[in-house]
């Protein structure tokens, strides 16, 4: 076997064994097979997709690349939440401290910005000092600690998926039902949750564009979590438009300190709110979705939500300060309307767009990213 055969096999829209599959992400996790060889055969997977069989030989050989944790030690229920991303996303980072705050542990893994979405990691280290990269046992004990940890993936975790991710975001391989399902899933398997809730965002500003795709990519992700032994839930979220009042890096900070504040924008505490719902309703707080919705609520009136969100950013590091004045982008410009009226609606791909040229994603795998580029809607 070698790696050309396997290329030119899904090339010529073949099936790939689970051995073939396996021999790739092996030989690109350990370096022996080169980043244009990968770049060759994912974007063959791209154009020429592959079925459920290959999808799950994929995740799993992805999910068993590196080490995978074992966090029954902190307690029976870990549950996890991941969104397939989107324009001005910050529903991770204002959901967790909410769901840490009733004393449920939240051990999240998250990614950095693909295509024209942005990636809670990089938002997180646009907090001076705040440290993503620790090791798997200061996350274990964060855990422990405060009841919550939220770091990027570690070189140990599905390292394979690390390295496909970051060559996909740069090679125009993103909106892929295979690549996608298989990059978040090994993820969650890896991480040691088993309870999940997925975020499928559909939309302009999603890479499901149209709601059959996020239907299809939903099925999939929930037939892979429940093989896996992980209770799933996949809510599918409107993305036609950027969620929230920002889009950039730092920006969405201040946004989701406002937000854990209570001065929270209509659509971000609906999704919130309903993710939020669905994980207490996997952590054992009933069936009842409003009531579950009223808790979470109220976590963030009483000031709870918030306490964590600080707790968790002083335990890794960073600057909880930074959190009261949040920098500004060097150059900030308004455009103004050249005539009066109502904006009924904002093209979120377009301005996904926009905040990548302005700095705040990569168009190379090395690129630095500049944390204050930023749209301001
Ligand atoms: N989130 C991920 O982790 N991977 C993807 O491919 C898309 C969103």
């Amino acid at each position: 076997m070698n790696i050309i055969e396997i290329i030119s096999k899904k090339r010529d829209k073949e099936k790939l064994s689970q051995e073939e599959i396996e021999y790739f992400v092996n030989g690109y996790t350990k370096g022996e097979i080169t980043d244009y060889q990968a770049a060759a055969l994912v974007m063959a997977i791209y154009i020429n997709g592959m079925d459920y069989e290959e999808i799950k030989n994929l995740t799993i050989a992805m999910a068993n690349s590196g080490e995978t944790l074992d966090l029954s030690d902190i307690s029976k229920t870990i549950i996890d939440k991941h969104s397939s991303g989107g324009v001005g996303d910050k529903i991770t980072l204002i959901v967790m401290p909410i769901i840490a705050s009733f004393g449920i542990p939240v051990a999240k893994m998250s990614g950095r910005g693909l295509g024209i979405t942005g990636g809670t990691i990089d938002k997180l280290e646009s907090i001076p000092g705040y440290k993503t990269d620790i090791s798997l046992d200061e996350f274990k004990n964060n855990i422990k600690e405060i009841g919550i940890s939220l770091i990027g993936q570690t070189k140990d975790l599905a390292p394979a998926d690390k390295k496909i991710y970051a060559l996909r975001d740069t090679i125009a391989c993103t909106d892929s039902i295979p690549l996608i399902a298989s990059s978040i899933m090994s993820k969650k398997i890896a991480a040691g949750a088993n309870k999940l809730v997925l975020e499928v965002t559909c939309g302009s500003g999603a890479f499901m564009k149209e709601e059959k795709e996020a239907e299809e990519l939903s099925r999939l992700m929930k037939k892979i979590g429940e093989l896996a032994g992980i209770e799933t839930i996949c809510v599918m979220t409107n993305m036609n438009q950027p969620i929230g009042r920002a889009v950039g890096n730092s920006l969405e900070i201040e946004e989701t300190v406002e937000s854990l504040k209570g001065n929270i924008a209509e659509d971000v505490k609906q999704v919130v709110l309903t993710i939020a719902g669905y994980i207490l309703k996997l952590a054992g707080y009933g069936e009842d979705l409003n009531e579950n919705k009223k808790r979470a609520w109220e976590k963030i009136q009483n000031g709870e939500a918030y306490k964590k969100f600080v707790q968790l950013i002083e335990k890794q590091y960073g600057d909880v300060k930074y959190l009261e004045d949040i920098k500004k982008a060097k150059y900030i410009i308004p455009i103004k309307a050249e005539k009066s009226g109502y904006v009924v609606n904002l093209q979120a791909e377009n301005i996904g767009k926009a905040s990548i040229t302005l700095g705040a994603g990569r168009m190379k795998k090395e690129d630095e990213i500049d944390h204050t580029a930023r749209n301001n809607s």
